[in-house]
């Protein structure tokens, strides 16, 4: 059967999960109107280059970083949250360079990732039934009605949000904030508090080494310490905004998704029949899919011949946050049915959603060490496959929040009370984040011997 006829609109003709209810629909017609009039975010030409990259990591070549806020906020939107952003994912990519020996692609969770999928559509707040918080680009966090009933004209803040976060990137890094050689570039106060440092500070002394080594040799070219590149990335979740971003491209005669160089579906919204799938069936970015411990074999060669019957190499990467107790009977037969197909995939491990944690107070955390766990067992589950875990998905930000607990300076339950800002789900804070790039570099060096 021939497949069906794709357009950037066709998902509308299928069931879409996890879309807002606007209370205008004309409202909501106009802004998304205003949207496509706008110049597109990220270029094709970008895009391609990212998913060239990411083929590379799938045979080996390089690693992948992927992370960020779980849900970025628009009053994050200045110039130092942006920089510390940009600053421990630059931090992170380079300890992990050491440990895996290759070249680490930084994808960040920003300049875009505003929208938030929800198990439930309402919640209680204070006696109050309300609609559930859906990210910014949806309705405000506040605990009034009218802050909480989805608004459209937040689409156009999300777009200008978006624009002007990668613009300042952009900035930075054209400027060299990227420079391996910048001392600011490893101010590592926090981490410094904690009960690990010694073996982690002869990491960053054999780093720094290596780098002024390569530098007296003069065998490395100076863009390459001072230039970084850094690609953007979110849930592709509210598809009229996506359509609306979604860009015909003249020179390659292809479609592309113009708000986000690397889309990727979530696990709430990866039906092979749904509007999704049908969405990202026709852009020609490198697409992400969330896989948890429900997914079936069939399930995922269905995903691979619907979004890349072409083989394409870069095109998909799997997304496994599967639980630290679940990943040893759920991951084995996805990676032994992919290997087998031989299909190209990426493989990346999100070791946070699987392994998110209500306490009795109410607070959603995560523990470091079973976050570590999942990652432990994921590398071997796919060396033991005949696989290569090629990628790591956080949610992490830069600040010295308490969301998550454990570490090596410690955050314990009692904690979280003092510091939790996450709009959505617990993210790393800084000193986590990079303790947990010098145990990912020190696993990976593992598996190098192994
Ligand atoms: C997320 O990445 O914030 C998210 C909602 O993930 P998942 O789809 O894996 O639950
Ligand atoms: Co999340």
């Amino acid at each position: 059967m021939p497949p069906r006829p794709w357009s950037p609109e066709s998902w509308r003709d299928l069931p879409a999960r996890q879309q807002p209810v606007y209370p205008d629909p004309h409202a909501l017609g106009r802004d998304l109107e205003k949207v496509r009039s706008y110049p597109p975010i990220v270029a094709p030409g970008e895009t391609e280059g990212l998913k060239r990259r990411l083929a590379e990591a799938a045979r080996g070549r390089a690693f992948v970083l992927q992370g960020g806020n779980c849900a970025e906020r628009f009053l994050d939107c200045n110039a130092g949250s942006i920089a510390n952003q940009l600053k421990i994912l630059l931090q992170m990519s380079v300890i992990l360079t050491y440990g895996a020996r290759r070249p680490v692609i930084r994808v960040g969770r920003i300049a875009g990732q505003y929208a938030k999928p929800r198990s439930e559509d309402s919640e209680v707040v204070d006696g109050i039934t309300l609609p559930t918080y859906r990210g910014d680009a949806v309705n405000a966090i506040d605990s009034e009605l009218r802050g909480r009933t989805p608004d459209p004209s937040r689409l156009l803040s999300c777009y200008f949000h978006s624009v002007a976060t990668l613009n300042h990137v952009r900035a930075l890094i054209e400027s060299g904030f990227a420079d391996l050689r910048r001392p600011y570039n490893w101010n590592l106060q926090s981490i410094q508090r904690g009960r690990n440092w010694d073996e982690y500070r002869t990491v960053v002394d054999r780093i720094l080494d290596a780098i002024h080594f390569m530098e007296s040799f003069g065998g490395v070219r100076p863009e390459a310490l001072g230039k970084a590149d850094f690609y953007t990335s979110h849930e592709g979740l509210l598809l009229g905004y996506e359509e609306a971003l979604t860009r015909h491209d003249p020179v390659s005669g292809r479609w592309y998704n113009t708000g986000t160089h690397m889309p990727w579906i979530g696990v709430r919204t990866r039906q092979l029949d749904g509007a999704h799938v049908e969405y990202f069936r026709g852009i020609a970015n490198p697409i992400g899919i969330k896989i948890d411990a429900k997914s079936t074999p069939g399930e995922l060669l269905g995903l691979l011949e619907v979004l890349n019957p072409a083989d394409e190499e870069g095109k998909i990467t799997f997304i496994t946050r599967m639980g630290a107790h679940r990943v040893e009977e759920a991951l084995a037969p996805l990676v032994r049915a992919v290997v087998e197909s031989g299909r190209p995939v990426g493989w990346s491990c999100d070791p946070m959603h699987g392994n998110s944690v209500t306490l009795a107070n109410g607070r959603k955390t995560r523990d470091f060490s079973v976050i570590l766990d999942e990652l432990t067992r994921t590398f071997r589950i796919h060396r033991e496959q005949r696989s290569r875990l090629c990628g790591v998905h956080f949610e992490l930000t830069p600040d010295d929040v308490t969301e998550c607990v454990g570490g090596s300076t410690v955050v314990t339950n009692e904690d979280l009370e003092r510091r939790y800002e996450t709009y959505c789900d617990p993210r790393l804070n800084d000193s986590q984040s990079l303790e947990m790039a010098f145990l990912i570099a020190r696993l990976m060096q593992g598996e190098a011997d192994a």
